[in-house]
């Protein structure tokens, strides 16, 4: 009978007669799938991985520093962290349509990696979190093809690598499953999907440094009070979005001219689809509350219920 703990020990198997005494390098987003490899990975062949995990200032407030905790404190990985927040908001400057702060946002995403991935010497593998479920998305088994609004899209042709994708017979549940076997934080296996752009499509229209600022504030807070409900695991994805409109609000004797923000979350199976979550009023209205209160610049709280179709999960 096939078990987790066979997984285990047979790709741990696997991944040392594959790799002998190469090296390894891992493209690290802070999402499961590259986490379980890396703790994978590093359980089978340590030091032999090299990990770039590349902070592209668009991530959730404390995820960097999560991500560094855990894989590095705890686990011991072998992470090179790069704060490229800079570059990518300097070239997302007066960029307002959706499609082109995706399309800058994944190039810059490939050029700061490849950058890194340069200084290194001797590498022979890359290592990928790709899924069951992304083989058969990619058509044929394409065996190699990678990933591309993610990690790695396209790579230096001086840099021939051997890819190690280690969780390609595994459903996201079962990447979970063995994330927990491996000792791995729940917080981090049980994540719920986070875009490649991250709050860089959660800011409508042109990002500012204020912008993000607030997206990431209130998003801190939902998730704080949808855990507190203890309803992080039943909704699917739960963010806000900061559409950048203003309107008049009333605080104290004065009057205000304020940002709103959009609370967005859904049940969803796999994304294709999805329904408004069901959120009971006192939670939104603790929600809201916090949020206008401790987040400035901020007035007015919506919540979004229209499902999908017709609206996106995201607003961009
Ligand atoms: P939509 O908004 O299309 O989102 O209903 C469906 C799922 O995909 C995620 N999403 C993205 N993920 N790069 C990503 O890696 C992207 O550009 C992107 N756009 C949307 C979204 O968060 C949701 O889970």
């Amino acid at each position: 009978n096939w078990s987790m703990d066979d997984f285990i020990d047979l790709s741990i198997q696997h991944i040392r007669e594959t790799v002998g005494d190469k090296k390894v390098l891992l493209g690290l987003s802070g999402g499961v799938d590259s986490s379980v490899v890396g703790v994978l990975l590093h359980k089978a062949i340590g030091n032999q991985l090299t990990s770039i995990f590349v902070d592209h200032g668009l991530l959730r407030k404390g995820e960097a520093e999560q991500v560094m905790n855990s894989l590095k404190g705890k686990f011991g990985l072998n992470i090179i962290e790069v704060n490229a927040a800079d570059r990518f908001l300097s070239k997302l400057k007066g960029v307002s349509e959706p499609e082109k702060k995706r399309k800058i946002i994944g190039n810059e995403f490939i050029q700061v990696f490849n950058d890194e991935a340069q200084k290194l010497d001797g590498i022979d593998f890359l290592a990928q979190g790709t899924l069951y479920t992304d083989v058969v998305e990619s058509g044929t088994d394409t065996a190699h093809t990678i990933k591309s609004h993610h990690n790695v899209g396209g790579l230096p042709k001086d840099m021939h690598f051997q890819l190690i994708e280690p969780l390609r017979t595994l459903f996201k549940d079962e990447a979970r499953e063995l994330g927990e076997k491996l000792g791995m934080p729940s917080d981090l296996v049980w994540r719920q999907p986070f875009p490649g752009p991250g709050l860089g499509i959660r800011v409508i229209g042109e990002i500012t440094p204020e912008k993000l600022q607030i997206v990431r504030d209130s998003d801190y807070i939902l998730r704080d009070e949808i855990k507190k409900a203890g309803l992080d695991r039943d909704i699917w994805q739960y963010f806000t979005v900061l559409p950048g409109i203003r309107s008049v609000g009333v605080m104290g004797d004065g009057r205000t001219y304020d940002y709103t923000v959009g609370i967005r979350a859904v049940t969803s199976i796999d994304g294709m689809t999805a329904d408004f979550a069901r959120i009971p009023y006192d939670v939104l209205a603790k929600i809201s509350t916090r949020i206008v209160n401790e987040v400035d610049h901020v007035n007015r709280i919506v919540y979004d219920v229209t499902s999908k179709p017709p609206s996106t999960i995201e607003w961009e």
